[in-house]
């Protein structure tokens, strides 16, 4: 893909420890994590997966072990969709503005506006500055986050959930849009529920449930065992076009292949 991962991590979590009071979430977690890779964390619901976010991102101290990430590192970070206001009166411009810190009311300067302006041009959002947030659909909200986390700059743009709480459709517009900033040479690292919509996709992902179980490409992370241990149920895996796919308990193979056939046909139609 053109993009090339320099051997120096930005991030380095070290036998990482992390406890609310006296309970630990997160047990001896390594983790590196090199400029232009594109990592997913996989794992159930409360298995330390935001804990971690946060622990990189220097809103939880560590209780033992180390995160370091490397001087100068500027870190965009996506909030889960659901953790936001829409009610909150504030435009797209606002919002992105707002990052600018030390203002009390988001003004902008005219260098300011035109870097707003390539941002969501990049992004498919160009001409919606003044918009209210709540008039967006679901897949412009979320592109509205990672316009306001990439108009830092960042070195490594970190989203939890991406795609939670979104329809089938913006789950792949979220998808592809997270695939073009990576091919153009953005350090992705997300966390995510969702194993066959995204994660499968992920060039590499970490199994995590308190600790790592596992660390690779799809092909050897979503594999019966390691599924096992990181929900702590059965689950079974099928594979179609090349690619992994799991089968949660709600679903039937059929509705996995119809799914997938129906990604898989759209995939192919948005690259035409
Ligand atoms: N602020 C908090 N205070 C106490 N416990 C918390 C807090 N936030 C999360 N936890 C607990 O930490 C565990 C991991 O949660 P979390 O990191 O949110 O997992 P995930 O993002 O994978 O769902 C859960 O058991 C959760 O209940
Ligand atoms: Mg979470």
């Amino acid at each position: 893909m053109g993009v090339t991962i320099n051997s120096e991590p930005l991030i380095r979590c070290d036998a990482l420890g992390v406890a609310y009071g006296a309970g630990f979430v997160l047990e001896n977690v390594t983790l590196h994590i090199r400029r232009g890779e594109f990592v997913g964390i996989v794992g159930p619901s409360g298995s330390g997966k935001t804990s971690l976010l946060r622990a990189i991102t220097g809103s939880l101290a560590a209780a033992r072990g180390s995160v370091e990430v490397t001087r100068g590192t500027r870190i965009g970070y996506v909030p889960q969709v659901e953790s936001v206001d829409w009610n909150f009166p504030i435009t797209v411009g606002e919002v992105l503005a707002m990052t600018r810190t030390r203002r009390h009311w988001p003004r902008t300067t005219r260098s300011e506006r035109a870097e707003m302006k390539e941002v969501l041009e990049g992004l498919g959002l160009h001409g919606l500055e003044g918009r209210h947030i709540r008039e967006l659909s679901g897949g412009q909200q979320q592109r509205v986050f990672v316009a306001r986390a990439m108009f830092g700059k960042p070195d490594i743009l970190i989203l939890d959930e991406p795609t939670s709480g979104v329809d089938v459709r913006t789950r792949h517009e979220i998808l592809h849009l997270l695939r073009d900033l990576h091919s153009k040479g953005s350090t992705i690292l997300l966390t995510t529920h969702d194993l066959n919509g995204l994660a499968s996709h992920l060039p590499r992902l970490v199994c995590l449930n308190r600790e790592v179980i596992a660390d690779g490409p799809p092909r050897e992370t979503l594999i019966p065992e390691v599924l096992e241990r990181t929900y702590g149920a059965p689950l079974h895996v099928l594979e179609h076009g090349g690619m992994p796919i799991v089968l949660d308990h709600d679903y039937t193979s059929s509705e996995v292949l119809r799914d997938t056939e129906r990604q898989m046909r759209s995939e192919r139609e948005s690259r035409q």
